[in-house]
């Protein structure tokens, strides 16, 4: 695999299942394979869990890792072609990215929607960009529209928890005062659509996500109607996606908040959410805290996720 940046890079779900429990019960035993070779992780945007997880699950692998905030100490990059450079950018993103790819063996990009033009986000213009120039292996770390190591490790852990074959898993909206991407969202709902289980996903009139990522979802606009019967309610919060409203918030209803009240119509239903999470406005205190909650169990598995990824990258170098 020399790219991961969807679902379908990783091929079998089944297979990548089964390596990603293998993993976990022995996740130093590749530090051969990533020996002498460096992970370079590029992030435009902040990051908890994304930067340190997938810096351990390099290091299990024996590899070396280096971390540029693009942000924080590097000079400011001009990402679009053709423009004059006399402002205050002195760095064009096309010498960047090859100068980059010098130092390391594989890429990691963190790069989120910019919600400056919907086109450019959905077409992941900075991440193809690093696949086209750096001429290193490339993987997301998220990008504009999806986050598939996010994904990989929902998944993970849905299979970890789930006590039928074919659990029904709701994805609900809930509110958030600024405007977030939906990466999370459209990937998450990619990689339930790639499974079998029972997927529904339900938010206000508004908040359609593309077609491509709904699939054969179902979207049930009444929030309690779709926690019915529920075995994993997955909250999480993205911006208006349809148009003209591209990018924006239109709803901050807390009634879509998740609080017990509404985690009582399901199957004793898990609570997920890829966190950071805003208590309160996305989920109650007592929700996140209750013995439902697996945030944290999920959040763990971001470092096996990453590990199945790198591995797979490192074998085919
Ligand atoms: N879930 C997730 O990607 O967390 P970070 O933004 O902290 O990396």
């Amino acid at each position: 695999m020399r790219y991961f940046t969807n679902v379908h890079d990783l091929g079998n779900l089944k297979d990548a299942l089964k390596e990603a429990f293998e993993i976990k019960s022995n996740r130093f035993g590749y530090q051969e394979l990533g020996k002498n070779k460096t992970l370079m992780m590029i992030f435009f945007n902040s990051s908890l869990r994304t930067r340190l997880s997938t810096q351990k699950a390099a290091i299990n692998l024996g590899m070396n890792v280096m971390v540029l905030d693009i942000n924080q100490g590097a000079w400011k990059l001009e990402t679009e072609r053709g423009v004059v450079m006399d402002g205050d950018k002195p760095e064009h993103l096309l010498e960047a990215i090859p100068v980059m790819g010098c130092y390391c063996d594989i890429i990691g990009v963190r790069s989120f929607a910019k919600f400056e033009n919907k086109e450019d986000d959905y077409q992941e213009k900075i991440l193809n960009q690093f696949i086209q120039y750096s001429g290193r292996p490339v993987f997301s770390m998220e990008a504009a529209t999806r986050h598939p190591l996010q994904s990989f490790a929902d998944l993970i852990t849905i299979e970890e928890y789930k006590t039928k074959e074919r659990p029904k898993v709701v994805l609900t909206w809930a509110p958030h005062p600024r405007p977030l991407p939906q990466a999370v969202a459209n990937s998450f709902s990619e990689w339930m659509n790639a499974t079998d289980y029972e997927f529904v996903i339900t938010h206000p009139k508004g908040y359609e996500l593309a077609s491509e990522f709904v699939g054969n979802a179902k979207v049930e606009y009444n929030q309690k109607k779709a926690f019915e019967g529920a075995d994993f309610i997955y909250a999480k919060n993205w911006s208006a996606y349809t148009d003209p409203n591209y990018g924006k918030v239109i709803n901050t209803d807390r009634s879509w908040t998740v609080d017990s009240e509404k985690m009582a119509l399901t199957n004793n239903a898990f609570f997920m959410h890829c966190l950071p999470v805003r208590r309160n406005m996305i989920v109650s205190d007592d929700v996140i805290e209750s013995s439902q909650s697996i945030v944290i169990p999920e959040a763990a598995n971001r470092e096996i996720s990453a590990q199945v990824v790198l591995k797979r990258i490192l074998e085919s170098l």
